[in-house]
């Protein structure tokens, strides 16, 4: 079954897109939001920078969730109760698929909810599921998770364990986490629970070269957000005057990429002109790298009682897992 609640059409959401732009590149410094990196382009980058070399982070939460699995059971189930399954940008699944199929074999009570913002993502998701595990469960939500997550949450009285992966969290500043947090907190009941998948800090020069790769799959990245811009909004960005530069500060755990602009430029996004001045940069993406006590002060700051954490075997990740106080 595939939920789709319509909130937006197709020209609110463009309208949407532009606005944020141009305050993003009217306000000082200039930014752009990560969330606009994913559209069907972006998104087949961004899958290309999961099979980089560079790019630990996926091959590290696969590790986790292939050979960690009864870990991470013993952390979400309890005493074999009926509990709803949540996951946030749910994507294709490969991570949790095997953690759907330890639950499925150890025959858990459960229900699958993966929500994601792509129609195509969640058909894919739930037939290969199907497929693969027949037994499972599966109410798909399409739509902005946090706007879907209250919705899958209201359905049944269920104990609720949501999942949010990727180290997606890295995307917001610290500040912001704790504000997602506390919110996902509020969503939630006592005794639910939450697992959150954080990058820890680790050899500066490692994090530093997963944003930066040999191949220049990242800057491409980062560049397909101009060019998108370029696509829906009418926009006149030359990707040849920009370039890709991330910097990490090992003691905030921040890494940032920004894009340079090579020279003094206008460029026009529709009516609206922007200025450019030679080096002036556009701050694109935080990837925020955390340590465990980091981690922990999250948890305790936002009302959430940390039940565990997993890591893989280079311990270069952890997934932690949270249950709601009260
Ligand atoms: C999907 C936000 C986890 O920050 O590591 C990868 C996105 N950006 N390379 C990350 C990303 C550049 C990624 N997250």
């Amino acid at each position: 079954m595939l939920h789709t609640i319509a909130t937006a059409t197709e020209k609110d959401s463009v309208i949407k897109f532009k606005k944020d732009v141009l305050d993003g590149l009217q306000s000082s410094p200039k930014e752009l939001q990560p969330k606009y990196f994913y559209d069907d382009l972006g998104t087949e980058l961004f899958r290309e920078i999961m099979k980089l070399p560079e790019y630990y982070l996926t091959d590290c939460e696969l590790d986790i969730f292939r050979h960690k699995t009864q870990e991470l059971s013993k952390l979400i189930t309890q005493d074999n109760d009926r509990f709803d399954l949540i996951e946030l940008g749910a994507g294709d699944g490969f991570k949790s698929r095997h953690l759907l199929d330890y639950l499925v074999h150890n025959n858990s009570n459960f229900t699958y909810i993966p929500i994601d913002i792509s129609k195509s993502a969640l058909t894919y998701l739930t037939e290969s599921l199907n497929a693969q595990l027949p037994r499972l469960n599966i109410q798909g939500f399409q739509g902005d998770y946090m706007e879907m997550l209250p919705k899958a949450c209201k359905g049944t009285n269920r104990r609720k364990v949501v999942l949010f992966l990727g180290a997606n969290i890295g995307n917001m500043e610290v500040s912001q986490a704790g504000e997602f947090c506390r919110k996902v907190q509020s969503i939630l009941y006592p005794k639910d629970r939450l697992l959150i998948g954080f990058d820890l800090k680790k050899d500066p020069k490692k994090v530093l070269a997963a944003y930066n790769d040999q191949s220049g799959i990242t800057s491409k990245f980062n560049l397909n957000l101009l060019e998108r811009i370029n696509r829906e909004l009418g926009a006149n960005f030359l990707m040849d005057q920009f370039e890709h530069y991330p910097v990490y500060d090992p003691i905030t755990g921040a890494c940032r990429s920004y894009l340079v602009s090579l020279k003094q430029q206008q460029v026009y996004i529709g009516e609206s002109q922007v200025n450019f001045q030679k080096n002036e940069v556009i701050q694109m993406e935080i990837s925020q790298k955390y340590d465990l006590n980091g981690i922990r002060d999250l948890a305790a700051t936002t009302g959430f009682k940390t039940l565990g954490m997993i890591m893989d075997s280079n311990e270069w990740f952890v997934d932690a897992i949270w249950e709601k106080m009260g």
